[in-house]
């Protein structure tokens, strides 16, 4: 055995250890790829109102100031689980309407609070707004956030 390292057994611990870690990062990508086509998401639910509602969610950049499952800005509350905070798996009738009574009041004009713009959406865009922020609030995503709030 050599005593010392040669530059063809460092060549090939390097390629060896490359290909090895690639072929492992290509079954952890598919792993992931696979649980989320098959476990978290549930495509059965998704239904083109819910399609709407992300539209008007990206048309007006409510992620510049939200986090949406902890991707976004983190300025204002994170709304992946605003529908459950709501109590919406209860009364899905009372959250749509406080959905509505949100976007039609703001800003609040609080003093100390954060102000949220008027985006002046129309009912059906927040009808699909809701139809979106519901059918997030029923991705897995393995009780996260820990926390119901914000
Ligand atoms: C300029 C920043 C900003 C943008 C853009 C924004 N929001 Fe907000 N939003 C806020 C702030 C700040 C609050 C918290 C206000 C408060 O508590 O008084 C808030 C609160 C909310 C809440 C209540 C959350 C809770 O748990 O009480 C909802 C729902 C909401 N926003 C929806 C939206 C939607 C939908 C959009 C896009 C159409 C949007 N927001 C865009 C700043 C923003």
């Amino acid at each position: 055995m050599a005593e010392r390292l040669t530059t063809s057994a460092a060549r090939n611990v390097f390629y060896g250890g490359s290909a090895f870690f690639f072929v492992i990062f290509l079954g952890l990508t598919a792993h992931s790829h696979w649980y989320m086509a098959t476990s978290s998401t549930d495509a059965s639910t998704l239904t083109p109102a819910v399609a709407r509602g992300k539209h008007v969610w990206e048309k007006n950049s409510c992620i510049n100031c939200h986090t949406l499952l902890g991707e976004g800005a983190y300025f204002a509350p994170e709304l992946g689980n605003v529908w459950i905070r709501w109590n919406g798996n209860e009364d899905p009738a009372a959250a749509r309407d406080m959905l509505k009574a949100w976007m039609a009041s703001q800003p609040s004009g609080t003093p100390g609070r954060r102000q949220m713009p008027q985006f002046n959406l129309s009912e059906q865009e927040v009808n699909d707004l809701s139809d979106f922020l519901e059918w997030t609030s029923r991705i897995k995503t393995q009780n996260w956030p820990p926390h119901t709030s914000g």
